[in-house]
């Protein structure tokens, strides 16, 4: 195994040993655990699907010689959550990055979409990513070092629905909690990706086929340009060029035309 000097300041803003990554086992979740891995840290990998996590976890010990811990959770329940925060909060196994990256979609436009789901979303995109977070900073605030990335959207900046406004609140809360944690040494982040070829899009049962090819993002290099982001001391993540552009231009747009054109795109793309 690497020495922690391998990935201290240089590759990352701190010296750093061990990141958990939640809805590790797929899409972006599963670029951050690759390349984490490839720099040399040990992980924690948090999923509901055990026996992937095992695989995972065994397929990244082979080929980078680090640890990696399995820790099952559903995000979307009390106990899930429960388990994660006593993980992060665990002081002699101290987590240096944590990456908030479980997420999903609702097939369908508000009020067709079961009250249920709409809350499991909210749980999951805010719930648990603030209460992971603080349990995180907590904890790193008092080693005076440590990093915090909430994945949220480029659907974040447009009237994108519920997932959009999900995926808003995360943007607020990491954009103030970074504020309020000035000067501590803790850095937070939100990423706001665009489309990234996952799991994401089947998994919500959405077609893709009429998203255009230029709008697809890579995990992998955006995984690289988001670490890089964060440690510049960003606390905001767009990724990509396309989409810088297309961010800047939602900011300065009347939200009335957002409007008008995110609905008619919502209606074919669906959430991202
Ligand atoms: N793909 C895109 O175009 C895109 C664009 C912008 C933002 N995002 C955001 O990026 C993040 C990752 O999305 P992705 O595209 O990589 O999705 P994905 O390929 O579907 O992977 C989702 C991961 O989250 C885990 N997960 C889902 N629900 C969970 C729960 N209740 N508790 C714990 N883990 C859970 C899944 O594993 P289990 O099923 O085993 O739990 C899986 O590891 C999400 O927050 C998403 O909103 C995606």
């Amino acid at each position: 195994m690497r020495t922690a000097d391998a990935v201290s300041p240089g590759n990352y803003p701190w010296v750093m040993t061990t990141a958990l990554i939640t809805g590790s086992t797929a899409g972006i979740g599963a670029a951050f655990a690759r390349r984490l891995a490839a720099d040399g840290h040990n992980l924690v990998l948090v999923a509901r699907d055990t026996k992937r996590l095992r695989e995972q976890a065994t397929e990244l010990h082979d080929r980078h010689g680090i640890e990696a811990e399995v820790l099952t959770a559903d995000l979307a329940e009390d106990a899930g959550i429960e388990s994660v925060t006593a993980r992060l909060a665990d002081r002699k196994n101290p987590v240096d990055l944590l990456v908030n990256n479980a997420g999903f979609g609702n097939k369908g436009h508000f009020l067709d979409v079961p009250m249920a789901d709409e809350l499991r979303m909210l749980k999951v995109h805010c719930e648990a990513v603030l209460r992971l977070t603080a349990a995180a900073a907590d904890a790193m605030r008092e080693r005076g070092r440590g990093g915090v990335v909430n994945v949220a959207s480029v659907a974040a900046f447009v009237p994108r629905g519920t997932y959009g406004a999900s995926k808003a609140w995360v943007v607020q809360f990491t954009q103030g909690a970074a504020r309020d944690l000035a000067g501590s040494g803790v850095r937070l982040m939100a990423l706001a990706p665009g489309f990234v070829r996952t799991e994401f899009h089947e998994r919500a049962g959405m077609g893709t086929d009429n998203i255009p090819g230029w709008m697809w993002l890579d995990a992998d290099k955006l995984v690289s340009a988001a670490l890089a982001d964060l440690a510049r001391g960003k606390t905001l993540s767009v990724p990509d060029p396309r989409y810088k552009v297309l961010t800047g231009l939602a900011k300065v747009a009347p939200r009335g035309l957002l409007g008008g054109i995110t609905s008619k795109t919502g209606r074919k793309y669906g959430p991202q």
